[in-house]
């Protein structure tokens, strides 16, 4: 296995089956750590610098908070308007990144663009994660969520996966390389071009994510609404329909934003009424209507322990990257 010593998380695909299942023993490691609300002093000598493009809340704030777990320090940015880059000069990624290479020994970047973080590890003498890059991928999330899919159903393969919402988000695209891994059927369910409004986007899997997962040999299938899916699944994972625009570096909302159809929300009443009894409900936030919170409290839900997993897997990741865990 290839060490993650001083390596870039830029992306799932080709992340080995044995390095995932190495990552989830680190993680039930650091677990521990994180549950009793312990600093330790394992990054002690090392600094976390955060580059965030584009508003965060869970993915900037769990690595700034694994960082202080493990006693190392953070600094950064959490808005590229208060920097060169988001001003004037629209200072590039290789200047940024030959700058805040001197600034810590790590550096957690989300971008709008697709591919930012890549262009970023050209330049860095110093591991880059990908905090997800405009509609490109988001491998740490993902991660965390097959280590919370670990903790909760105590397996990977054999398990049936429901992805819900915008294909076009880069969690699902970390997803299906991530299923390539194990065996683990999964239908995604999305609108087509219209399907929304007159006029709204393609939100199904994009033809060249789909050509990556046929070539990895991922059995999937797409359907039009949750009902035609739900019954198998042992997993289910939503992301909104209703959404920003991912290649901006902030969208505002304007106005009336539109609730979530019926054929991509997860109701209370769907569940109790076609869902398996110990399916399992992941969302990593934030959500608009897709999942009422009346949902919250039942026996499918496991967004908070995703939640806190989010903590315990950029944890493990640091340890990693840094050298600190083999
Ligand atoms: N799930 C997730 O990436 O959340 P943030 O956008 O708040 O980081």
């Amino acid at each position: 296995m290839r060490s993650f010593m001083g390596r870039d998380i830029l992306s799932l695909k080709d992340f080995e089956r044995n390095e995932f299942f190495h990552v989830f023993d680190v993680a039930a490691k650091m677990e521990p750590i994180a549950r009793a609300r312990r600093n330790v002093d394992m990054l002690a000598e090392k600094t976390l610098v955060t580059a965030f493009y584009q508003p965060s809340t869970r993915t900037r704030l769990a690595h700034e908070a694994g960082m202080h777990r493990l006693g190392g320090h953070v600094t950064g940015f959490s808005d590229a308007k208060m920097t060169r880059a988001g001003d004037f000069y629209q200072e590039s990624i290789k200047d940024t990144v030959k700058m805040l290479e001197f600034y810590g020994d790590v550096i957690v970047m989300r971008h709008f663009q697709i591919g930012a973080p890549h262009e970023a590890a050209k330049w860095a003498s110093i591991p880059i994660i990908n905090g997800g890059d405009g509609w490109g991928e988001h491998p740490t999330q993902i991660l965390t969520d097959l280590y919370t899919v670990l903790r909760e159903k105590g397996r990977l393969d054999g398990l049936k996966w429901l992805a819900v919402g915008d294909m076009r988000m880069r969690t699902m695209h970390s997803l299906g390389y991530a299923l390539t891994q194990f065996d683990c059927p999964i239908t995604f369910v999305s609108p087509s071009a219209d399907a929304l409004f007159p006029g709204s986007p393609n939100m199904r899997m994009p033809e060249n994510y789909k050509a990556d997962f046929k070539q990895y040999a991922l059995n999937f299938t797409e359907a039009d609404h949750v009902e035609q899916a739900i019954a198998d699944a042992d997993v289910i994972l939503v992301e909104p329909v209703v959404q920003p625009d991912y290649t901006k570096s902030r969208d505002e909302r304007t106005g009336d934003v539109g609730m979530t159809p019926a054929n991509y929300k997860i109701t209370r009443e769907l569940l109790t009424s076609k869902a398996k009894s110990d399916a399992i409900l992941l969302h990593s936030l934030p959500r608009m209507d897709e999942i009422p919170t009346d949902v919250d409290i039942t026996k499918w839900s496991r967004y908070w322990q995703e939640a806190f997993n989010g903590v315990v897997m950029r944890m493990t990741l640091l340890a990693l990257v840094l050298g600190a865990m083999e």
